[in-house]
């Protein structure tokens, strides 16, 4: 990932707002009543990449994304809203996570450490929302590396090209 594009990501998710009308609506019909909650408790710029993501991925995969792995792309960075953190505080987080090592900041009881275990702790929130275990699975794994995952690997695949964070 080149610098430019994580710049023009970081200024991107500075602007509030989640995806225009249109697209809500669109997400919504792909989402079952309890992830629609999860969905629509997410910041504005994070609906806007689910969104984006969501789309990629029904273009990559035709009519293998299925209604699960729809959701998946939807909602795999769930656990972030948990966090409370927005840019800035993400970027924080991310570089101390860089610094000190995952396994070292994954256990904090704080913002950072919220953040830094977004894939667990959204896992977490789609079981309880009643989600696909595909759902789950690609929440828990989409950090992970592919020789881990149990999610199938042509969805797998898509699904993290899809996603350019
Ligand atoms: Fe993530
Ligand atoms: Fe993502």
């Amino acid at each position: 990932m080149s610098a430019a594009h994580l710049v023009r990501r970081f200024l991107g998710s500075l602007r509030p707002g989640g995806p225009p009308k249109g697209e809500v609506a669109w997400v919504g019909a792909q989402l079952l009543p309890g992830e629609r909650a999860l969905w629509e408790a997410m910041p504005g710029p994070d609906r806007r990449h689910s969104a984006l993501v969501a789309r990629r991925v029904e273009a990559a995969l035709g009519a293998e994304a299925t209604r699960p792995v729809l959701a998946a792309a939807l909602l795999h960075d769930v656990g972030k809203a948990t966090s409370g953190l927005r840019t800035p505080g993400r970027v924080v987080a991310t570089l101390t996570a860089g610094i000190l090592g995952r396994e070292r900041v994954v256990g904090w009881d704080s913002a950072i450490g919220r953040y830094v275990r977004h894939d667990v702790d959204g896992a977490r929130l789609l079981e309880g929302a009643g989600s696909d275990p595909l759902t789950v699975a690609w929440a828990r794994e989409h950090h992970q590396p592919a020789s881990t995952w149990t999610v199938p690997a042509p969805l797998a695949a898509a699904l993290k090209a899809a996603d350019d964070d």
